[in-house]
């Protein structure tokens, strides 16, 4: 069965640091509404392929494909403001901001405030706010963490941080997010939740590009999961396809 190439391809991307050759001539594509994750070892380069995609880093070659438009030579903004937003596996938080002002900092729609806003009616402006903090109540709601609203992020654990990094993606209203280990530092509770959360905005409309090392998860979460080792990809097929794949459990679950 062929697979629709429509929503998000890679084509050919390279990427060397010096001699290190981090990502080497990878091509996968991502399924509108699927969740699709990205397995490997340490440094097998899934940071760096996310550092591509998102516009973080230029690749030496190949092509980045987001519904129909080439994003080789986009900036990070202007990638999300099409569409597409991920998260940091170091999360990027304001942690000394509240739980509100880091998801509502996130959210587009405030730039027309700052350039227009001293001719526009006062009227306009706080009608266009309150939607605003109506969309941030709603996204601090679906990830239960309304009675955390006024704290501060640096005062949460860890797997809070994490929700509200989730937060923030929620925020830019994305279509295809890019999780960098969701799932690390979690416990078995939190992951339960995490995984429930993403299904969830798989069946809202999302699509999702999942890196993370807990194979348990990934699993029993993703519609396709592809492989990377030492920046190549080594297999890519359903769950069930690359846990029956003997050279990835010989390199990867090095079973
Ligand atoms: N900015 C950089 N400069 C030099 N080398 C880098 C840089 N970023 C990554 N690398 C190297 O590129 C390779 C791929 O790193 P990357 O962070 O993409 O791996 P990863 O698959 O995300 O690993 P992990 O699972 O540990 O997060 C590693 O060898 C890493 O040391
Ligand atoms: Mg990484």
């Amino acid at each position: 069965m062929d697979r629709d190439q429509s929503f998000f391809r890679v084509d050919g991307l390279s990427k060397a640091f010096g001699g290190l050759l981090a990502v080497g001539d990878v091509s996968f594509l991502v399924e509108k509404g699927s969740l699709t994750s990205l397995i490997g070892p340490n440094g097998a380069g899934k940071t760096t392929l996310f550092d591509l995609i998102s516009g973080f880093l230029p690749a030496d070659e190949g092509r980045i494909v987001f519904k129909g438009r080439d994003l080789a030579q986009q900036k990070p903004h202007d990638i999300v403001s099409l569409g597409m937003a991920r998260t940091f596996q170091h999360l990027g938080l304001f942690t000394q901001l509240s739980v509100w002002d880091n998801v509502f900092l996130g959210l587009p729609g405030k730039r027309r405030e700052r350039l227009w806003g001293v001719f526009l009616p006062r009227l306009i402006l706080r009608r266009e706010e309150r939607a605003l903090e109506e969309r941030t109540r709603e996204i601090l709601d679906y990830l239960g963490l309304t009675e955390k609203a006024g704290e501060r992020v640096a005062n949460l654990s860890w797997g809070d941080q994490k929700l509200v990094s989730i937060g923030r993606l929620l925020a830019t209203d994305g279509e295809f997010l890019l999780l960098d280990e969701p799932a690390s530092g979690l416990s078995d509770e939190q992951i339960e939740h995490l995984k429930s959360l993403l299904r969830g905005l798989v069946s809202r409309g999302k699509t999702i590009l999942l890196v993370d090392h807990n194979m348990e998860a990934v699993m029993d979460i993703s519609d396709w999961v592809i492989v990377l080792n030492f920046g190549k990809i080594i297999a890519e097929g359903k769950p069930a396809e690359i846990l029956a794949n003997e050279e990835v459990v010989r390199i990867y679950l090095g079973v």
